[in-house]
């Protein structure tokens, strides 16, 4: 079995000693030859980097070569994989994408509605960048990205990049609500097939099958509807934001039953909703660094201060595992189910054929090849359509420096609507990403 070469980039992220664990955990299915770490941030890698170390030392002594770096030059020498997981802005930036659009009374969110498209437009430059430099040291290695806002990043790395077949965007919403399917069906989430579609953080299962392809869908659909819904995977099962979010996808599937949703559309299908319920003065961002940084952070520092690892409480998860076995599949020629971003190209044939969908593939050593899905109906068509047509503009709008086209897309966003609105989040927006964001004509 070829030992492979893997880099992660950002690694001061508040997910990789997650991610550590989740190697050690899969270390007979994806052997490592090497890891190394890429950051920006000296001094959040560092911290990371020095309780890695040690981690290594206790679970994988086998791995020889562990290095972390600045250096983009040195991180992307002779990689096999590349995970990237970069937030330009950090978490400071998503915050203030959570709390301008709160303001005009419009969801604050992260990867949804005007945040994300703030984000958008910051991550966009700095991935175009990070791929070329993957690529001038590397041009052959897989890259993996899960940076977000994953829908419109994807759309910009296929325009920037139409000929490489090696960048994959994967998200692990789908894997995370699964989690919990499996275990109101009391089956092991690996045990579960799915069929999916939309785009990211904006997608449908239409079925749910066992391994010996028996259709559980509708049996799944009613427990949750009897029984409730709450995230199952350890890293979000005790957190309240998170549990909610879980108990609107059951009342989404109770409004819509066709189909089970992916939880992010509650930010477009209950939108007042979900403005009611955030504290401007507390959103997600603020949430995540009082909660999974500081944790992070204070492990870290225990682990170094310490010397060991012994007594801590560490384990993979879901979102690691995830990321490593799709490696798996594609590194090993496995063929094994994904849901994960690809060129539309007739998998959904009443779709624009060049967006960017979030489907069921087999992810083998040639790529992702994508289930074919069929025409979706109208209600998804066209709230796919009007998402699609929103996220093809802020790419437009980055590459042509345009604040038309930005305003149109917020516009066209169904968290905004209105363009007097639209154009008052705007304008504070450009404010507070002066730096990030191309200069606007
Ligand atoms: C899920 C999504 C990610 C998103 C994350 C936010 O994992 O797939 O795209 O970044 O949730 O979680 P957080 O705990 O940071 O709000
Ligand atoms: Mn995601």
């Amino acid at each position: 079995m070829k030992k492979q070469r893997l880099v992660i980039a950002g690694s001061g992220s508040t997910y990789t000693i997650g991610m550590v664990m989740s190697l050690i955990a899969e270390k007979e299915n994806f052997p490592l030859e090497s890891l190394v770490f890429y950051d920006i941030d000296e001094k959040r890698q560092a911290l990371n980097a020095k309780a890695t170390e040690i981690l290594l030392k206790e679970y994988y002594p086998e791995l020889r070569s562990f290095t972390y770096t600045t250096d983009k030059k040195e991180a992307f020498k002779n990689a096999d994989f590349v995970f990237v997981q970069i937030r330009t802005g950090g978490l400071k930036m998503r915050e203030k994408d959570e709390q301008i659009p709160l303001k005009y009374g419009v969801v604050g969110q992260e990867t949804c509605g005007p945040g994300g498209m703030a984000y958008g437009l910051r991550s966009i430059k700095d991935m175009i960048e990070l791929i070329y430099d993957i690529r001038k040291q590397s041009p052959n290695a897989w890259i993996l990205n899960y940076t977000n806002p994953a829908a419109i990043v994807a759309e910009a790395l296929k325009r920037e990049f139409p000929d490489d077949r090696k960048i994959l965007n994967i998200c692990d919403m789908p894997i995370a609500i699964m989690v919990s399917y499996a275990k109101i069906l009391g089956l092991e989430v690996w045990d579960l097939v799915p069929e999916y579609f939309g785009l990211n953080h904006f997608g449908w299962f239409t079925k749910i099958y066992d391994k010996s392809g028996n259709d559980l869908t509708e049996r799944l659909k009613n427990l949750i509807i009897e029984k409730g819904f709450k995230p199952e995977d350890a890293e979000i099962a005790n957190d309240p934001s998170w549990i909610k979010t879980f108990e609107q996808a059951r009342k989404t599937l109770m409004d819509f039953p066709e189909y089970l949703p992916n939880t992010y559309l509650q930010y477009y299908l209950y939108p007042e909703e979900m403005v009611k319920k955030e504290d401007p003065n507390h959103t997600r961002a603020r949430q995540v660094m009082e909660g999974r940084e500081k944790r992070v952070r204070e492990l870290c520092g225990r682990i170094i201060e310490k010397g060991t690892a012994a007594g801590e409480d560490l384990h993979a998860d879901i979102h690691g595992v995830y990321m490593i076995r799709a490696a798996e599949s594609l590194a090993y020629n496995l063929h094994q189910y994904f849901i994960v971003m690809v060129e539309n190209r007739g998998v959904i044939p009443n779709l624009p054929q060049d967006a960017m969908v979030e489907v069921t593939c087999v992810l083998t050593s040639d790529g992702p090849k994508p289930f074919a899905v069929g025409e979706i109906p109208t209600f998804y068509k066209g709230l796919i359509e009007g998402q699609f047509a929103y996220e093809k503009l802020v790419v437009d709008a980055y590459y042509e420096k345009s604040y038309l086209k930005l305003l149109q897309a917020l516009t066209l966003n169904r968290t905004v609507v209105d363009t007097d609105k639209a154009r008052r989040i705007l304008d504070e927006l450009i404010e507070a990403n002066k730096g990030y964001w191309p200069d606007l004509k």
